[in-house]
């Protein structure tokens, strides 16, 4: 299993180690523009293997798509990141031109690949990913909503006074401050409806702490953070790599499912090694429905600029 991640900044170096410590892949390539960079961040991070525990090798290069041929699975998180008060649909300019060559670069040299698209604005970077590839659509996967359901969670568990594995919950929809929609309806503390423990009132802080949750971050670290994402690319990796069958939202191109077609959206898919194996449609109410739709408008009004 070979796993190429492109940009080595923040997001995708934290992705190379969780992928590393996980140890589930043989080989990960970090790429990079910046000269030194990808060989410093893997050099970095091999010497942290013997302390890790892990036996996946990691080598860095300066844009030689050649040392990614071959990879099983691809992360793109080239771009620049946003900087405070920014949205992540300002970012588009410089990020479509960035995703556009990164991706079509990355079929050329691994035309088996499956692509995971990190880059904001990410619902309409892996749109642009299939339109530059022609991949098929089981093999462009958008990462933001296993980020956000995993901020979710850390907001549900700290609402219930609960530990995080006590809790769950999925937010669907585009991976914008305003696109996002957090199932609070179908939200958990081991197996039991959040709403019988905290008040409506409670449940749309949580709800709407969800929805700002990258912009928080973005406000106390100056830029956009990376632990966490990092993280959810790894949990996508690892379920394709390891034919896992787990349900993530994810972006994936829609074709009809939730009544929507022609955008790539967060809805909930199964993955496993083909990628995106099923794209699960779930009963929403009609409020959630309403909430997914004007998403979708947003999404599509992002997409009009590409
Ligand atoms: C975030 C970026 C990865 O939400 O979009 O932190």
């Amino acid at each position: 299993m070979k796993v190429t991640v492109v940009g080595a900044g923040a997001v995708g170096a934290s992705c190379a180690e969780y992928i590393a410590i996980k140890d589930f892949a043989s080989e990960v390539v970090l790429l990079d523009i910046k000269e030194g960079y990808a060989e410093g961040k893997a050099m970095d991070l091999m010497q942290t293997a013997s302390l890790n525990g892990f036996d996946t090798k990691i080598t860095g290069s300066t844009s030689d798509y050649s040392k990614t041929a071959g990879s099983d699975i691809a992360v793109i998180t080239s771009g620049i990141p946003r900087k405070p008060g920014m949205t992540r649909e300002e970012l588009i300019g410089i990020n479509a031109g960035i995703v556009k060559s990164v991706a079509a670069s990355l079929v050329e040299h691994s035309p088996n690949v499956i692509l995971i698209v990190v880059s904001n604005p990410m619902d309409t970077m892996t749109y642009l990913a299939h339109k530059v590839t022609g991949l098929p659509k089981n093999r462009i996967i958008g990462m933001g909503g296993a980020l956000d359901s995993a901020r979710f969670k850390y907001r549900l568990a700290e609402a219930l006074e609960a530990p995080i594995s006590d809790v769950d919950g999925m937010v669907i929809g585009g991976h914008s401050d305003k696109g996002m929609v957090p199932l609070t309806r179908l939200a958990t503390r081991n197996s039991v409806p959040a709403s019988e423990f905290l008040s409506e009132e409670r449940l749309q802080q949580v709800l709407e702490d969800t929805k700002v949750g990258g912009a928080t971050l973005t406000k106390l670290l100056g830029t956009s953070a990376w632990y966490a994402p990092g993280a959810a690319v790894s949990g996508l990796v690892q379920a394709i790599a390891c034919d896992q069958k787990k349900i993530f939202p994810c972006s994936t191109l829609l074709d009809g499912e939730y009544g929507l077609s022609d955008l790539c959206i967060g809805v909930p898919v199964v993955l496993g090694r083909n990628g995106i194996e099923k794209i699960v449609e779930i009963n929403l109410s009609d409020a959630e429905k309403a909430h997914l739709e004007e998403s979708a408008a947003g999404v599509k009004k992002t997409n009009s600029l590409i």
